[in-house]
Parts: C-alpha cells; structure tokens; sequence
C-alpha cells in the first residue's frame, strides 16, 4: 500500500517521492509554506533558478531540523543561463543560493533550440562529479527527446511537464515510460482552475475527498510524480493526504476523458516555442 513516503524510483535507483511542495512565485511565503509541508509529511521540494527563492529553501531546510540526506531538493536551469552559455557557472550558483553542497535533481527548465545538447553535456558532467543525484528535463515533448538521444551519455531521470486533466498528454506519458523516464506534473491543479470543476468534485464526493485531491490521486495511479503548489497549512497537508482511497477504473477514464489538450492559460507557455 502507498503512503506519504512512497516514492518513485528513478532509472539509477535514486528514490523520488510522489508528492513535492512547488515553490513557484511564492516570495516570502517560501519559508512559511516549506515549513507546513514538513511538517505534514513531505520530504520533497521543487524549486527553480527562475523562482528566485533558492535562498529561501536553503534556509527553510537548514532550520528544519531535518537531515539534508532525508529531502530531495530539486531545482533548474533557466534559459538565460543556457543562451549565454552559463551552465555551469548558473548550478555553482545555485548551489550557493541553496547553502548546499550536492542537489538531488537538476533539471534544463525548457528546451532552448541549439542549446539544450549542450546544457545536457554540462548536466552529465555534474552528474559524474557526483554534485547532483539525478539530471533530467522539464516541458521536452518527445520530438526533444529524440534529438537528445543522439547527444546523451545518460538518459534523462526525469521529465517534467505540464499535465492536469485538461492536458493529460498521454502520448509524451507513454513514451516517457518506455523510454526509463519519471514523469512529474507542474500545474498539476490546473493552476488552480480545476478545483471548482463539478466533475472533479462529484468524483471527489464519492471518496470524501476534494477535487484537488482526486487530481493528485490520479497522477498518483499513472505513477506520475507531482508537485502541486500552496501557501496555505490546510491545503499544503490536504495535498499529501491522498494515500487512503483509490480511483476506480470508470473514474479514472472520466477524468482522463476531460483532456482538451489545453496548455496552461496562466503561463501561456508552448513547449515547442520558447520565447522567453
Ligand atoms: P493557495 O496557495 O492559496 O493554496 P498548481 O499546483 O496546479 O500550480 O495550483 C496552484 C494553485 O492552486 C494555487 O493558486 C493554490 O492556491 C491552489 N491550491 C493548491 N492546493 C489547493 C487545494 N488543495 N485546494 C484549493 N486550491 C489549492
């Protein structure tokens, strides 16, 4: 049976557990949130350079109490660093932001034509130095991934990706799979333009549990790792509360069967077209 500690395992058998606290855009509300996260249970963060709140994290962690052994810190590379040809100087820094001295998981943040084959030679180098646990990727559609392929010494761990059922991107899931890849979902909530979706909700009725909840679960049961984002204590611990109860089969092609193939209208970012 799953629980709060239950973990994806990456193709290097580094363990990942399924649910992370994401740490976009949340300022000085960073140290607050980490903290009700920890203390509901997470042992996974996911933060960015372009989130500008590494330093918080560190400190979070640092004053936690916590071995730096039992969290998994994420964090990415952003396309500046990328464009310009930063890469390695861009992790050094994030590691000094972060107070730390290895990351679990470090990830190209988007794939920046021409560039990405290079950042990912710079990420296998840090990989071998043993500075990072795992490398992988975020928003490669599969196209991205095959090109990679021809330059890659090591696979990537990870995939991360914008999926909630308006956007159940099946296609990329699978290939994912057969290919040794973890998927993980940002935006897993839609942004938070999913919670008052009736369907959701009616599904949620049935288990007593809320919408945001089923659309965890749902990711859980494709074993699809997520990083669902809050401020707030009560929704920080609803979010890791979904290992007690298990989406039938029909509730799983419902919510499967809402997908529009609907990029995010909040960030409005098109993977295939990166302009920023
Ligand atoms: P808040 O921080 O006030 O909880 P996503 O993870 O898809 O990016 O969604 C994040 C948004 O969803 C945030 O606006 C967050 O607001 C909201 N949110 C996160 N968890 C829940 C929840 N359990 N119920 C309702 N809204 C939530």
């Amino acid at each position: 049976m799953l629980n709060s500690k239950s973990c994806a395992v990456l193709h290097n058998n580094v363990n990942i557990q399924y649910i992370g606290l994401g740490v976009y855009n949340m300022g000085d509300k960073t140290i607050p949130s980490i903290n009700a996260a920890l203390k509901n249970g997470y042992r996974h963060i996911d933060t960015a350079t372009r989130y500008k709140n590494e330093k918080e994290v560190g400190i979070a962690i640092a004053e936690s109490g916590i071995k730096r052994e039992d969290i998994f810190i994420t964090t990415k590379i952003w396309n500046d660093a990328q464009r310009e040809h930063r890469q390695r100087e861009a992790f050094e820094n994030s590691l000094k932001m972060l107070n730390m001295e290895y990351v679990d998981l470090y990830l190209i943040h988007w794939a920046i034509e021409g560039c990405y084959c290079e950042t990912w030679k710079v990420l296998e180098k840090l990989y071998e130095e043993k500075l990072v646990r795992a490398i992988g990727v975020c928003n490669f559609e599969i196209h991205h991934l095959k090109e990679l392929e021809k330059f890659q010494s090591i696979a990537p761990m990870v995939n991360q990706i914008e999926i909630h059922p308006k956007n159940t991107r099946k296609e990329l899931i699978s290939y994912c799979k057969k290919e040794g890849i973890v998927c993980e979902a940002w935006s897993p909530l839609g942004s938070g333009t999913l919670i008052d979706n009736p369907v959701l909700s009616e599904i949620g009725k049935k288990y007593n549990k809320t919408s945001a909840q089923v659309m965890l679960r749902w990711d859980l049961q494709q074993n699809i790792v997520t990083v669902p984002r809050s401020t707030n204590p009560q929704r920080i611990a609803q979010n890791i509360d979904i290992f007690d109860f298990e989406l039938s089969d029909e509730d799983m092609k419902t919510i499967d069967d809402m997908n529009e193939n609907q990029y995010n209208s909040i960030t409005g970012a098109d993977p295939n077209n990166v302009t920023f």
